[in-house]
């Protein structure tokens, strides 16, 4: 049997990292391994060059970076994302609404609510998205309830075995945007373009290089050079990892006029739904990313 070094020294490499200050933004993380609050922006304004370069630091380092109390229109929501790269339109958007806002609302004549599930925002599109912000405007009556949870995909991968890391290192698997229509027993529309793409199992971080696991139930179908029944096993195997190792996870709890940021790449997200019947509701725009590789 493999010894467990390699878990404590994944942890150890995270945990020990020599914290960074900044000039322009203060960081509380969210735990030791993922996640940040972020104070001294205010993002309805124009970030300066200064404040843009410790944002993308603060970015790659934490994953996942929470701003509290900021009034931002659709115009500044946009232009904060933008700072990461261009944003990405919504696939389906209604002709007049905003083509790069999605409208996020669950109230109660909903039954179901996207998101409700660990997954990853656009991995059936050749370039994947870079990262999700979402702004929620409205939270849950009484203030509990609609947290999102995230798990960081450099340790989920870190903290596997060497001999099935090595294993997974040579696989690749196809992400299909069908999938999420399918497994609800529905047929995407005919005007949606549907992406599909053969990604890695394991891909290298197009901006800080390191490994990260690279699958997720809605959109994965299947792992190529494996069997169905092989796929489907190892691919249930790695989505428990991910669900069920909680020091990979952090959980943000919103407020009204919170912001948060997050990489696609390097987390995995999900959108708790345990407030029905009541509202939440809150408009997100994504970033464009980059063909991933192994
Ligand atoms: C999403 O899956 O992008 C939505 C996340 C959320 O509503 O917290």
């Amino acid at each position: 049997m493999e010894n467990e070094n390699h878990v404590l020294r994944a942890l150890e490499r995270l945990t020990t990292r020599p914290a960074r200050s900044y000039d322009t933004l203060t960081l509380t993380p969210l735990t030791p391994v993922l996640g940040a609050e972020v104070t001294g922006l205010d993002l309805s304004r124009e970030l300066t060059p200064q404040q843009e370069k410790e944002l993308k630091h603060a970015f790659q380092t934490h994953h996942v970076l929470v701003f509290r109390d900021q009034d931002l229109t659709c115009e500044d929501h946009k232009r904060f994302a933008g700072v990461l790269g261009e944003l990405h339109p919504v696939a389906l958007a209604a002709e007049d609404s905003d083509p790069h806002i999605l409208e996020i609302r669950a109230d109660k004549d909903s039954t179901a609510v996207a998101g409700n599930g660990w997954h990853s925002d656009g991995t059936a599109d050749a370039e994947p998205s870079l990262g999700s912000a979402l702004y929620i405007t409205t939270v849950p009556e009484g203030g509990s309830g609609g947290d999102t949870l995230f798990a960081n995909m450099h340790l989920a991968y870190d903290v596997l075995s060497p001999t099935l890391r090595g294993f997974l290192d040579g696989l690749s698997a196809l992400h299909d945007g069908a999938k999420p229509w399918t497994d609800a027993g529905l047929t995407p529309p005919p005007e949606y373009d549907v992406p599909r793409t053969v990604q890695p199992v394991v891909v290298r971080h197009p901006e800080n290089g390191r490994k990260l696991l690279f699958v997720n139930a809605p959109y994965t179908s299947h792992i190529t050079q494996l069997s169905r029944a092989e796929s489907d096993a190892l691919l249930a195997m790695l989505y428990a990892h991910v669900a069920q190792t909680p020091f990979l996870h952090c959980r943000v709890r919103w407020q009204e006029r919170t912001l948060v940021l997050w990489d696609n790449r390097s987390v995995q997200h999900h959108a708790v739904w345990d407030y029905f019947p009541h509202t939440r509701e809150g408009r997100r725009v994504a970033i464009d990313g980059s063909r991933l590789r192994s």
